[in-house]
């Protein structure tokens, strides 16, 4: 099934958000796993690899078709509203996803059909009572332990569960367990946070039982949903037909390429169908597993669970509110540096972000990209000086010992902690090595203060004008071009401001510099080489001043979006 590659192409790299539920107002929760998938998605691209990002909605749901009656409306033109909903959602999140999927279109429900019937022919699927505890308000069962530990109510909604027996299709997941647990203590399946991975081995290892894949349609109910193909009295229970999404959407030539998944992304709401059922049922296909399944936590906000009882979802209003007063690039910034990435939950705490942002944006990369800016403008109207070939600096101090500055091994070094981090989706982490970078930067400032040197020159008491000039422009030199390479690390959180620090620096890597989305012209190894010839900073180019990339923050003022 797979498809003959090109020698010298560009690794792939698929990348997949869950499908979300339309029936759900988009929200930070959905933003978020997203606005990651993105943020991956763009530093992979950034490193050279040939990246198809999927996100999409999930609109089987038995739920869709009660809603859209309520409205008066076709089930499928109440998913349509909500569909478009999510892609407004991600479109103003600047997210960069390569496809949308929606669960009704064709390509999805007749492959995602042809893969059950494939499994039903292979034996996989099963015909079988079933007997359990049902929560319709989530659409699935819940184990008797489950049912049980919350006095036979949702886990979820705490709405009352219902038992039911029906005569389902059931797939043999029993039959996979040596396979899978195999797959993922040898690492061949990621799972990942290690918290996580260690939860699902553990459950594994209690053993493996049959999972219903469908359910009798009943007289009455909305002709909603993939019916079962060897026999339409069923219609395919709604998650195991979503989460064929991933291989429908690129199971058609030019896109095989794509297979397997490099990394599945979600909340750890969903992490057993993902890296349990999932690749069973991949398995079962005759398809090769997700390389990484990664579950992170969730967001609170103000210390408090978002429920829809509380009514405290933040929706996109509000994140349209910050990214109106804040930016949008200080919102991404915010959320995925801050965000629930590993097993613990995050707040979304307007304090906080007020900190965060003055801190890493106001005062970190913003203040260090105008003041280096600004210096060259006004002692070298904006011609970028020579550092003539130096890649270091030895930092002077009154005591006589200095600190020396190896800015080709320092950015190298983060450089490559950047590409580690990210491949094991720490993606914070690949972030936050280009801000360490660029406060690197401020330090170097603050021990060699150019401001002084160039007024000691000016007011003619500098003791060796010609040797301070010379400093002067190793240390601007050395200083924009650490700032440059930061500037690459941050961009997948910030194609925007990043963008926009490029064209005042006249150094952009993009093919179109006015487009964040164009591409790069050489990949990151190239990019982030420390003075390349091509591509790092040119003596002899203009810098011109530009507006500051972030304006500080008031923290007395109100949280946006407050009434
Ligand atoms: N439709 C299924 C997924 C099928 S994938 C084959 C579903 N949809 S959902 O709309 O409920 O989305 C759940 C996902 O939304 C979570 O796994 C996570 O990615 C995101 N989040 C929802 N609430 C969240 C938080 N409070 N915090 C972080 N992410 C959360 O499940």
């Amino acid at each position: 099934m797979t498809e003959p590659r090109d020698r010298g192409a560009p690794t792939p790299c698929y990348i997949t958000t869950p499908i979300y539920y339309v029936n759900d107002r988009p929200h930070i929760g959905h933003c978020y796993t997203t606005l990651l998938a993105d943020v991956a998605a763009r530093a992979h691209r950034l490193m050279g690899e040939d990246v198809f990002f999927l996100t999409g909605t999930d609109e089987h749901a038995e739920k869709v078709s009660g809603a859209a009656a309520e409205r008066g409306l076709s089930p499928m033109d109440w998913a349509t509203q909500n569909a478009d909903r999510f892609r407004a959602a991600f479109k103003f999140m600047g997210f960069s996803n390569d496809d949308f999927v929606r669960t009704t279109e064709e390509r999805h429900t007749s492959r995602a059909s042809a893969y059950i019937q494939k499994l039903v022919h292979s034996g996989d699927i099963e015909l079988g009572d079933y007997e359990g505890w049902y929560d319709p308000s989530q659409e699935e069962y819940v184990t008797e332990s489950v049912a049980k530990e919350h006095d036979y109510h949702s886990p979820v909604t705490g709405k009352p569960l219902e038992k039911r027996t029906e005569q389902n299709y059931f797939f043999r997941l029993d039959k996979y367990e040596p396979w899978l647990k195999e797959q993922i203590e040898s690492g061949a399946i990621r799972v990942l946070p290690e918290a996580r991975r260690n939860e699902v081995l553990g459950r594994i290892r209690q053993g493996l039982q049959k999972v219903p894949v469908s359910r009798r349609i009943k007289p009455g109910d909305a002709d909603w949903g993939i019916k079962m193909p060897n026999d339409p009295e069923h219609r395919i229970y709604v998650w195991i037909e979503a989460l064929c999404n991933y291989l429908t959407v690129v199971d058609e030539p030019g896109r095989r390429k794509y297979w397997p998944a490099t990394v599945h992304l979600m909340a750890k709401d969903i992490l057993w169908f993902h890296a349990v059922i999932w690749p069973c049922m991949l398995h079962a296909l005759g398809e090769r597993p997700p390389g990484t399944v990664y579950a992170h936590a969730y967001w609170i906000s103000e210390g408090r669970k978002m429920s829809k009882s509380l009514g405290n979802f933040i929706e996109i209003d509000r994140l349209e509110a910050y990214a109106e007063a804040y930016s949008l690039d200080a919102l991404r910034w915010f959320l995925t540096t801050q965000g629930p990435l590993g097993a613990t939950d995050a707040d979304f705490a307007h304090a906080r972000f007020v900190e965060v942002y003055n801190a890493d944006l106001a005062n970190g990369i913003g203040n260090a990209a105008s003041r280096v800016g600004n210096m060259i403008v006004k002692y070298f109207d904006g011609i970028v000086p020579d550092a003539e070939g130096e890649t270091g600096f030895t930092t002077e101090t009154t005591e006589g010992h200095g600190e020396e500055y190896r800015w080709d091994r320092i950015a190298t070094e983060l450089v490559n902690r950047a590409v580690a981090s990210c491949s094991d989706v720490r993606l914070d982490d690949s972030l936050r090595a280009g801000l360490e970078l660029s406060n690197k930067v401020d330090a170097f400032i603050a021990a060699t203060r150019p401001f002084s040197i160039a007024k000691e020159i000016d007011k003619g008491t500098h003791e060796d004008p010609g040797r301070g000039r010379r400093s002067l422009e190793t240390i601007l030199y050395q200083s924009a071009e650490a700032l440059r390479i930061a500037s690459l690390l941050l961009w997948p959180a910030m194609p925007g401001k990043m963008a926009e620090l490029w064209r005042n620096w006249g150094c952009s890597p993009l093919r179109d510099p006015v487009d964040p989305d164009s591409g790069f012209r050489a990949p990151l190894s190239e990019l982030a080489a420390w003075a390349h010839p091509e591509w790092g900073l040119k003596p002899g180019s203009v810098v011109t001043k530009g507006e500051p990339l972030f304006m500080r923050a008031d923290p007395k003022a109100p949280a946006p979006g407050d009434a």
